[in-house]
């Protein structure tokens, strides 16, 4: 039968997984890695942490060893992430706010125009956004001001005018305060020639709890003219699995597969990895996991049979 990426990739869209270097060694892993998905996504190793360690020493080997094996798979990359508040090495804390916008123009520079060519999206900024709408305080909002995520677009697309260039964040699947500020910035950038061409939805989801507005915001976005990705799906149960939950989770993935399916512009989905073995789900939220569609030995759960026949639209 064929996999998710042949059946995604038959309805116009792909279907991929994250992944990270350490788990690069466990060869049964990385053989359904390489033949089940068709976009990649190095979920860690493009970080500023990882690409610029010391100020102005950029570091890219463990990203290019994600980029040759999904290459060498005919995989596509989603580069991940370029400005974000969390991973960034301590030395960004202490440049001078004067000198903070050419300091991120610089990494974004580096860093998209080591990859150009390499990869099919960039998340430029990854979460600037508060649950209520308002922007996040981080370190580049504090000591840059608003104009901080346009600049980044501007960067990156001056350094791969290739890439689709993505804004990304969780909680933004439906429609509420958050979305409607990321949709508010998109407007205007589209209005102020701002070059964003996609809107990523994290889709860090809990059981049974799939926003029904999911397609009509998928939409909504993609009436103003970007693309659409589902960027880190996971859905995340209490702890132990049962057949209960199964079928519900199932069901869950099904209806994000689903709302993508329904909007043109939705132009793929990647699972925050693929097995519970890897996800990063049991250590930030304790007493819950089993948030994706293989289990932690590499079986496939009702979910993966969900996912594929929502593909194969059987
Ligand atoms: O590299 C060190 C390693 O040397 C050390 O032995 C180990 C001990 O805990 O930690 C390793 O660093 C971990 C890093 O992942 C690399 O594996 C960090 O502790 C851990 O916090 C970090 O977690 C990552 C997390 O982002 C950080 O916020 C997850 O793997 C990664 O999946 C997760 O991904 C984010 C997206 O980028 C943005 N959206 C949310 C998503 C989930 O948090």
């Amino acid at each position: 039968s064929a996999t998710l990426g042949q059946h995604a990739a038959a309805r116009g869209k792909y279907f991929g997984s994250a992944t990270d270097n350490p788990e690069l060694t466990d060869a049964p892993y990385v053989s359904i890695l390489s033949s089940e998905f068709n976009q990649i996504t190095p979920g860690n190793t493009m970080k500023w942490q990882f690409t610029e360690p010391q100020q102005g020493q950029f570091s890219y080997g463990q990203a290019d060893t994600v980029v040759s094996l999904a290459r060498s798979n005919n995989q596509s990359v989603r580069g991940h992430t370029l400005v974000w508040h969390s991973q960034y090495p301590g030395w960004v804390d202490s440049v001078p706010a004067s000198q903070l916008l050419g300091v991120m123009r610089n990494h974004v520079t580096n860093v998209a125009g080591h990859f150009q060519g390499q990869v099919i999206h960039w998340d430029v900024v990854n979460e600037a956004f508060e649950e209520n709408g308002t922007r996040r305080q981080s370190v580049f909002q504090r000591n840059i001001g608003d104009s901080y995520i346009a600049e980044a677009f501007r960067a990156a697309r001056a350094a791969d005018p290739t890439a689709k260039l993505y804004y990304n964040d969780y909680n933004i699947e439906g429609i509420g305060a958050k979305s409607d500020a990321v949709y508010a910035m998109v407007q205007q950038f589209k209005a102020q020639g701002v070059p964003i061409d996609g809107v990523g939805m994290q889709a860090h989801l809990i059981l049974g709890q799939v926003p029904s507005s999911m397609q009509q915001n998928i939409q909504r976005f993609a009436a103003l003219g970007v693309d659409v990705a589902i960027t880190e799906l996971d859905i995340r149960m209490n702890l132990p699995r049962d057949t209960t939950k199964d079928t519900q989770q199932a069901n869950d993935y099904r209806a994000v597969v689903n709302a993508c399916l329904a909007v043109t512009r939705c132009v793929g989905i990647t699972v925050w990895d693929y097995t519970d073995k890897y996800s990063w789900i049991p250590s930030v939220f304790p007493g819950q996991g089993a948030a994706l569609p293989y289990d932690e030995n590499l079986n496939k759960k009702p979910a993966y049979t969900a996912i594929h026949d929502a593909l194969a639209g059987t």
